[in-house]
């Protein structure tokens, strides 16, 4: 995804959130990295310098799923079906799908 654009003239806020998903991805894969080389440390100060960078990712990651959030409406609306939630996650888009006019969707706007 980071590799760049699909399209030559897409809009600025499809640039943006370009950047936005690019650098998320980023975010995500430093977590996993982290969480990888924490987890293999037998040093205890590396491992919580590790840990702590870590989570440091995943701050910066979630502040750009609230800025996604923010510019894309449906990961809104997707994001208030799914989480905070303490049901079981598959089930959540069964029930949804049955209230749906629309089987297979989850009944909510469009994919913008
Ligand atoms: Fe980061």
């Amino acid at each position: 995804m980071s590799s760049g654009y699909n399209e030559a003239d897409i809009s600025a806020g499809a640039r943006h959130v370009h950047r936005a998903l690019a650098s998320l991805q980023e975010e995500l894969e430093a977590v996993d990295y982290y969480n990888q080389r924490a987890e293999q440390s037998d040093d205890d100060s590396l491992k919580a310098i590790l840990i702590h960078n870590r989570n440091e990712e995943v701050e910066h990651a979630v502040m750009l799923f609230e800025w996604i959030r923010r510019a894309m409406p449906v990961f809104d609306e997707v994001m208030k079906i799914y989480l905070f939630t303490n049901q079981p996650i598959t089930e959540i888009e069964g029930q949804l799908a049955g209230k749906s006019k629309n089987p297979g969707t989850l009944g909510i706007g469009s994919m913008k």
